[in-house]
């Protein structure tokens, strides 16, 4: 498919979703919101894909909402039509595991973005933050929840009310990202993570991903139990006997989804 405001790459069963309107620094319009969601339904659809990277470019992950785009939109435009609310119900149905690496700014919505992502790797030079307060409103798409979720309340509230930035070491530090790189080394450590990735069984990283995001939406008991019950359902698959006679017979173990 053809798209006008992302470029996507498929090779070695990873499908590289690249953000593209350099000029807007990624703004994260209509168009754009629609295509990305387009791309991982076809990415998760595909045979040749086993794992997704989404990412942007050096100076920008994507600096937020597209503000031209909302300025002028009223209370009734923006309830009425959910504006925000599709792209994360399209990253909440993908069952591969989607991988953000991020230059730069990752801003308002572009941190948003990043944090619907399973895991964040950044780049020294990425910037994090949700500045919604300093346009009159505030975070839309989880800036406030999965923020808080992923670095606490101190430093959400901090980010959320004072609309400062958090650089990719403090980053790190607060759990919002799971490792930093040089820039120049961001796809390379993000590729290397994807065929890490892509070389298990499907159904086991599919599992793995259902589970820990379950953490977010349920009490520990309920969450505990859904672990316990996908674990089990895994020993009704052939990878799993594969996965362990090979550990037994010191080779490696070749999964094939079943
Ligand atoms: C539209 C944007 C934009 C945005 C940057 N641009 N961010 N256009 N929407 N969010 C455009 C600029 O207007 C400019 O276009 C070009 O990109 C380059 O940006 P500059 O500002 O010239 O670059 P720089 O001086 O390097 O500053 C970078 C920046 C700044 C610090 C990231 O652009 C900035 O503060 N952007 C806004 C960040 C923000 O507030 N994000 C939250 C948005 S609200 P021209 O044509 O002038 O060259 C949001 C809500 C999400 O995300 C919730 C949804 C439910």
């Amino acid at each position: 498919m053809a798209y006008e405001t992302i470029n996507v790459e498929v090779s070695d069963y990873i499908a590289t979703i690249t953000l593209n309107r350099p000029d807007a620094l990624n703004a994260l319009n209509r168009q754009l919101l629609s295509e990305v969601g387009q791309a991982l339904e076809e990415a998760d659809a595909s045979d040749k894909v086993r794992c997704i990277i989404l990412t942007g470019s050096e100076k920008a992950f994507a600096a937020g909402a597209d503000i031209t785009e909302m300025a002028d939109l009223t209370y009734v435009e923006v309830a009425s039509k959910d504006l925000f609310g599709g792209i994360a119900r399209r990253f909440a149905a993908t069952r591969k595991p989607i991988i953000a690496a991020v230059s730069g700014y990752a801003l308002g919505g572009g941190c948003e973005l990043a944090m619907m992502c399973d895991f964040v790797i950044a780049s020294e030079t990425a910037k994090f933050g949700q500045p919604e307060i300093n346009l009159g409103v505030i975070a839309g798409m989880g800036g406030s929840q999965r923020l808080t979720h992923a670095v606490g309340k101190a430093k959400a509230m901090d980010m959320n009310l004072t609309g400062r930035f958090m650089d990719a070491a403090e980053a790190e530090r607060s759990g919002l990202v799971s490792r930093v790189v040089p820039a120049k080394k961001l796809m390379e450590e993000a590729r290397g993570a994807a065929d890490k990735i892509a070389a298990k069984s499907a159904l086991a990283t599919a599992a793995a991903k259902e589970a820990v995001n379950r953490s977010f939406e349920v009490p520990l008991a309920e969450g505990l139990l859904f672990e316990r019950r996908l674990f089990h359902a895994l020993f009704a698959t052939e990878d799993q006997s594969e996965g362990m006679a090979a550990f037994r017979e010191k080779r490696e173990a070749q999964f094939r989804d079943r």
